[in-house]
């Protein structure tokens, strides 16, 4: 699958978890795990791999992006703290929702069709197989160790040291 309709389909995949939370008909606990597994897996593969391979086709974009996924991995963190009877449990879902939204949006309308426009699709179906692989792997090993703990650090910080570290490596 080409790697922007992966992400695409991993979109619509979360999506459908938040509308499981909010219909509050299965145990929040139990859409709330597979959701924080679901996100976390999700950013490590733009992270990682998608994001640095496209940077220079829309930098501005980019870092945005790295920002957004920082402050969803907060809200997730403050909303995996929250009890479901808490009164803030619902506020939680659908502020943690809105900013997912809001960046989902920037990635299908702005960065994924300028990236179909200058990677060929071989690259892309190459690219794709990769990340699933990688979304796989993370899926597997879990939330908690995917992201750093407390809330002084995120995975989008991890990925961006590790990105110029290599940067700084191959420019030696
Ligand atoms: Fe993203
Ligand atoms: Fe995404």
């Amino acid at each position: 699958m080409k790697a922007t309709a992966l992400l695409e389909s991993q979109h619509r995949k979360v999506e459908a978890l938040f509308k499981k939370l909010e219909n509050g008909r299965t145990d929040p606990q139990v859409v709330l795990e597979e959701l924080a597994n679901s996100l976390a897996a999700h950013m490590a593969i733009e992270q990682e791999i998608f994001y640095p391979k496209v940077k220079e086709i829309d930098a501005d974009v980019i870092n945005e992006s790295y920002e957004e996924h920082a402050v969803a991995e907060l809200a997730l963190k403050r909303l995996l703290m929250t009890d479901p009877e808490e009164e803030a449990f619902m506020a939680r879902v659908t502020t943690l929702k809105e900013l997912i939204q809001h960046h989902v949006q920037e990635e299908e309308e702005e960065l994924f069709p300028a990236v179909e426009k200058k990677v060929n699709e071989a690259q892309l179906a190459q690219l794709g197989k990769l990340m699933k692989a990688r979304f796989e792997e993370v899926m597997e090993a879990g939330f908690a160790a995917a992201v750093p703990r407390g809330m002084a650090k995120t995975s989008s910080d991890v990925s961006k040291k590790e990105l110029s570290r290599r940067k700084t490596k191959s420019a030696a």
